[in-house]
């Protein structure tokens, strides 16, 4: 990660797990703190006691397909990280297909 970011508060929604979790543990090595969100609060918690080893790290359980928690997240992320200047969605399902894998494309 570019030095640039080294300070800063990046905030990624879906960052339990995948490429949001991947993704919050390079912001930690790069020196910034990281604001996880994602559904399951167990997970969630596991995964900010994971990060919290590296770095500083919070995480704020909400459901976004939930019309009603979308901006009970905005007031949180408001109110105790008006700080945080980046912004990464990693949120979503993978449906039907299996990971990325550019082998297929090599064979060409
Ligand atoms: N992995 C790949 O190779 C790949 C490639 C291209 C695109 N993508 C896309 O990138 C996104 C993330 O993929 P991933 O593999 O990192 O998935 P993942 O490991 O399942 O992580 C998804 C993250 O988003 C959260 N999340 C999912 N649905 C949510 C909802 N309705 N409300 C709030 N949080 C929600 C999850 O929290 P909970 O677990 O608590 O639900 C988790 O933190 C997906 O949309 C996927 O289609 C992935």
């Amino acid at each position: 990660m570019s030095e640039s970011f080294a300070g800063r508060k990046v905030v990624i929604v879906g960052g339990s797990s995948g490429m949001g979790l991947a993704t919050a543990q390079q912001v930690l090595a790069g020196g910034s703190s990281a604001v996880i969100t994602g559904r399951n609060p167990d997970k969630l918690r596991t995964a900010v006691e994971t990060l919290s080893q590296h770095g500083e790290a919070w995480g704020i359980a909400a459901e976004l397909t939930d019309r009603a928690q979308v901006p009970e997240l905005r007031k949180k992320l408001a109110a105790e990280h008006a700080d945080a200047s980046l912004l990464v969605n990693a949120a979503g399902i993978f449906l039907g297909q299996g990971k990325l894998d550019d082998r297929r494309h090599r064979r060409r």
